[in-house]
């Protein structure tokens, strides 16, 4: 019998354990409400609990029909597999923007491929989707615990990438010709609505190929996915950037320092930087619209700020406040011009906000200094911290658990602090992005004191 059967030190806390000491009832109206603005704050009711155990298996012990409840399947080892190990090949493919441990997941892949199960062919394809098209002549790598043991000091992929999607029929062509039983998928968005076109063709093949996405986005974006790799080591280098246009800043006379960030459609990179600076004063995100003029617009903010330390730290992300700057080429109706991914390509909100500016302080006759730094690609190109290299290896791992059971059309996925299976299906059928009445921004305005709304 173990201790915790027993009810000793270690067993089962029970509902009456959880429960929190109080002083006495809580009859005082909060004030936090008239800090985060007329909306007011989702304040949270004694109902809002969070299980002690999230598992399935240890909730059918209570709850009578588990079956009906919406759950993941836990990532992780199988005890039986669908592939043999001694004959099967996969391979590995890097698709889209760059994000800091793509290196540590191939690495990662790898051994576990060939320590954990015996894989002995592997293959990586070369500059994204481009590399699977067998016309376009990119011989693909051979790799082995020696070629991958020591990538993951360097940033970037050692395969290479590329934007844009690939003819699908070609692709599948190109690993039945190769034998290829895996292919592993390390993209953002796009790439994983690639991988599902792959795996449809696949299955109207009826073969057997298992596609496994590995989400890899900077912009921490994709869905069911609390943190994808890379994104600590992104907010962490932004973190020195902010201070530097702190610095800069602090040193002139009505200083204002203006750093932007990528975030194409979400800002989290922006808010989590932000936060973890500690020095930014304002915030511009692409969920909350911004407006530059009136009582709590940009320019008022700045001058609140100014009046107060004398100098100003703005972070803004690049897909913030877009519908501000008119593009002298935009017909009306028309579609503006996209990258190789289908996005929107964005227009410079660093450049606009800077010049912006200069040209209110010009108009109320006061002098000010703004110190604009854009670190964009030199933060997405950094190798992990040492937190997104733990991350990375068991998001690897964790990918060839799945594959090697013979998972497909699949994304390892990260749900309540646990690794899970997430179909592609389902995190491409949504998005990511800052709730505007969620904890995050709420933090981000009670630490920069900014306005939750520009008005
Ligand atoms: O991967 C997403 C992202 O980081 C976006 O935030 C950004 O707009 C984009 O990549 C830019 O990438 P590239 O210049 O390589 O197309």
């Amino acid at each position: 019998m173990t201790q915790a059967d027993q009810g000793g030190r270690n067993a089962r806390p029970l509902p009456q354990d959880l429960a929190i000491d109080t002083l006495g009832r809580c009859l005082l109206p909060s004030p936090v409400t008239r800090h985060l603005g007329e909306r007011g704050v989702k304040f949270v009711g004694e109902a809002d609990k969070v299980l002690l155990d999230d598992s399935i298996s240890s909730l059918t012990q209570t709850v009578p029909d588990t079956a009906s409840l919406p759950a993941f399947e836990l990532a992780g080892p199988r005890d039986k597999i669908f592939f043999d190990p001694r004959t099967l090949r996969c391979g590995i493919v890097t698709c889209g923007g760059l994000a800091p441990g793509l290196n540590n997941v191939i690495r990662g892949i790898v051994l576990e491929l060939w320590a954990g199960y015996g894989v002995r062919h592997i293959v990586g394809f070369r500059y994204g989707y481009e590399g699977l098209i067998a016309r376009l002549g990119h011989q693909p790598m051979m790799l082995t615990p020696e070629s991958v043991a020591s990538i993951n000091h360097e940033g970037g992929t050692v395969l290479g990438t590329s934007r844009g999607s690939q003819d699908a029929g070609e692709m599948v062509d190109n690993l039945e010709a190769n034998g290829i039983g895996i292919l592993f998928v390390l993209g953002g968005d796009g790439s994983m609505h690639g991988a599902l076109t792959l795996s449809a063709e696949i299955a109207r093949r009826g073969l057997r190929i298992g596609i496994i996405g590995v989400p890899k986005t900077i912009d921490n974006d994709v869905p069911f996915i609390d943190r994808s790799f890379g994104f600590v080591s992104a907010y962490s280098a932004a973190v020195d950037v902010i201070h530097s246009a702190r610095i800069e800043a602090v040193a002139a006379r009505n200083g204002i320092g203006l750093v932007k960030l990528m975030g194409r459609h979400s800002g989290f990179l922006a808010c989590q930087a932000a936060l973890a600076s500690t020095e930014a004063d304002l915030v511009l995100i692409p969920e909350i619209p911004v407006l530059l003029e009136g009582n709590n617009g940009v320019f008022a903010c700045i001058e609140r700020v100014l009046a107060r330390k004398g100098h100003v730290v703005i972070v803004v992300a690049e897909g913030a406040a877009q519908d501000l700057i008119v593009d002298p080429d935009a017909a009306p109706g028309r579609v503006g011009s996209r990258d190789k991914s289908g996005n929107a390509k964005l227009k410079d909100i660093g450049v606009f906000l800077r010049d912006r500016i200069l040209a209110y302080f010009e108009k109320v006759g006061r002098e000010t200094t703004v110190k604009y730094i854009d670190p964009s690609y030199a933060i997405r190109s950094i190798p992990a911290c040492p937190s997104d290299s733990v991350y990375c290896w068991n998001m690897a791992r964790n990918a060839v658990h799945a594959g090697l059971a013979g998972n497909t059309a699949m994304l390892i996925g990260r749900w309540h602090g646990h690794f899970v299976h997430v179909p592609i299906a389902l995190a491409t059928s949504r998005t990511r992005s800052v709730d505007p009445d969620g904890d995050l921004w709420m933090s981000v305005i009670e630490a920069t004191g900014q306005p939750r709304e520009f008005a």
